[in-house]
């Protein structure tokens, strides 16, 4: 199943590949400054995408020093959701600077923040809560705090959720995350780990294991997606469920369903959800 959110189409992407080629080098440029820096702001773009708000209020994320052991330098977030009374999840935001060889090596676009996909994520699987109960759930891209798949083990009653991404910093935020909520997740087993879509041994030991993938945000890149679906279809079970939702930005959300439709049954949902598509109408204004 495609959900697709148009979050924020963004319209001054032309079709003219010279334009878009210097649209894509600025951002970058930009996204390396706010990274290199340390700080982001509301207006930061990154390749394809104009992150121009920091929140839709569906989660509602409030600075917390209600933490253990942990470097004062980072920004802890109490995260809740008036939908999902029982999601009282801890979250660390990464505020340390990135090098120039980080900023070289692996997509670091899930270390600049949460972005509202993964918070609209968030809120349909608290809408959406079924889907998960006894199941075993992956989250692919997750960012640096995995979010959704945190959500998911903190309130759905899933039998495991494995929340990933390639980039090793997400990765062990999430884990760092994951040890300052161990009470909320009862019997649901969690664990953060590296899995890069296009390196087979990161899912040899996933193949045919989950019955739902959730993934915000990650269809942006040209050379990625492939992997991605082929990630998709090595660790779903042949029954599973794959709750992708992205932005339409341009044409790359069409590219995936254009991927994704050899091989699976495509559901692509727009409205799904009056709340969620009333502000997404405020914003696309
Ligand atoms: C735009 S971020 C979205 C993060 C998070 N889902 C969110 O919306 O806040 C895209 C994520 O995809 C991850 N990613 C990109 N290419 C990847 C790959 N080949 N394998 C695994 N993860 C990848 C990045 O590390 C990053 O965390």
């Amino acid at each position: 199943m495609a959900v697709d959110f148009r979050l924020q189409e963004l319209k001054s992407l032309s079709n003219n590949k010279d334009s878009d080629l210097s649209i894509a080098k600025m951002r970058w440029k930009m996204l390396a400054r706010a990274l290199q820096e340390g700080k982001v702001q509301d207006s930061l773009a990154f390749p394809g995408s104009v992150r121009q708000f920091s929140t839709f209020g569906l989660i509602h994320m409030l600075t917390t020093d209600d933490v253990e052991n942990d470097n004062a330098k980072d920004k802890w977030l109490q995260c809740s959701c008036l939908e999902e009374p029982r999601l009282k999840l801890k979250i660390r935001i990464l505020s340390g600077r990135i090098t120039n060889d980080e900023l070289k090596g692996f997509d670091n676009t899930g270390n600049v923040c949460i972005w509202p996909s993964e918070e609209v994520l968030t809120y349909y699987c608290m809408k959406n809560k079924e889907l998960f109960g006894g199941k075993s759930v992956c989250e692919l891209g997750g960012g640096m705090a995995c979010l959704s798949g945190l959500a998911i083990a903190a309130t759905a009653g899933a039998k495991e959720v494995y929340v990933t991404d390639g980039n090793i910093r997400c990765v062990e935020n999430v884990k760092c995350i994951i040890e300052q909520n161990l009470q909320y997740f009862g019997a649901t087993h969690v664990v953060s780990r590296l899995l890069r879509w296009d390196v087979n041994e990161d899912l040899l030991d996933l193949k045919a294991r989950f019955d739902v993938v959730i993934c915000a945000d990650c269809l942006y890149y040209d050379d990625g997606r492939h992997a991605l679906v082929e990630t998709i279809w090595k660790i779903l079970k042949l029954d599973g469920v794959a709750v992708i939702l992205a932005p339409t930005r341009g044409k790359t959300f069409q590219n995936f369903v254009d991927l994704v439709e050899k091989d699976f049954m495509v559901e692509r949902l727009m409205a799904y959800d009056t709340h969620v598509w009333e502000l997404n109408c405020r914003v696309s204004k």
